[in-house]
């Protein structure tokens, strides 16, 4: 099952891929985490996007592309794997499509109001990644780990508001790409990530039976 999980910052493709990685057992591709992982881990990439990504601005096209297929030829990829924030712009789109085939594109569409209060609370693990919300959740501590929990530095509401312009300008016209290749599905994603995940689970367990049935 091979899956691009696609949506404005924000708007819980995260939240989603913890739950799709539950139940099916495929890696989630974060760009934003393994450039993250970069910076913590001050390489010669993680140097040269630290500012970029504090702006909440995009980092080069060829620098994601380059670590997306090296990571996808990876052996834990063969079976299946969910791309978490790439591609996130016509170009890397076509890219993608030169060495891979997607089964499904899943959109999930929130309001620009709801996303600014989600980030602006939301908590992150920075050991296992797991992802929190002040709303719901009031440790201080991750739960899976008990790593302290921290707010990503592009999470400052100034930065929250650039990012959703670059979205907006960069990332969003890539919906009509995928609505004329006729494999995406869209969610409305402002009901709690459980019930989100329900109707995503719905249409996956779908999409497989077609796919056995044509084979
Ligand atoms: P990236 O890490 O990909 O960030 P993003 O796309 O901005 O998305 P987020 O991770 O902020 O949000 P999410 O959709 O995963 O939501 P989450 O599940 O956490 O990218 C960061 C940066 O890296 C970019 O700005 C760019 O600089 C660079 N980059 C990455 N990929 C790139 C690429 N391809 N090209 C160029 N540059 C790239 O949920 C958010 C909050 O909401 C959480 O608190 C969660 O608990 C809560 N929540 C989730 N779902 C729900 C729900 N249904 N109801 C209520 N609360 C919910
Ligand atoms: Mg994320």
């Amino acid at each position: 099952m091979k899956l691009i999980l696609f949506g404005a910052p924000g708007s819980g493709k995260g939240s989603l891929a913890s739950r799709i990685k539950a139940d099916y057992n495929i890696p989630q591709i974060s760009t934003g985490d393994i450039l993250r992982d970069n910076i913590a881990r001050n390489t010669e990439i993680g140097k040269n996007i630290s500012e970029i990504m504090k702006r909440g601005e995009l980092v080069s096209d060829e620098l994601v592309i380059s670590l997306v297929k090296e990571r996808l030829s990876e052996e834990d990829c063969k079976n299946g794997f969910m791309l978490d924030g790439f591609p996130r712009n016509e170009f890397q789109a076509i890219e993608l499509d030169k060495f891979v085939s997607i089964d499904q594109v899943i959109f999930i569409d929130v309001a620009f109001n709801e996303i600014e209060k989600r980030l602006t609370t939301r908590r992150v693990c920075p050991s296992c990644k797991a992802i929190y919300n002040t709303t719901n959740y009031f440790k201080d501590d991750c739960e899976e780990c008990h790593t302290k929990l921290i707010q990503r530095e592009d999470d400052k509401i100034s930065t929250v508001r650039n990012r959703l312009t670059v979205y907006q300008n960069e990332t969003e016209p890539l919906i009509k790409y995928y609505e004329k290749k006729g494999n995406m599905f869209t969610v409305i994603g402002q009901d709690t990530a459980d019930m989100t995940y329900a109707i995503v689970k719905e249409q996956l367990e779908k999409m497989l039976n077609n796919k056995k049935k044509a084979k």
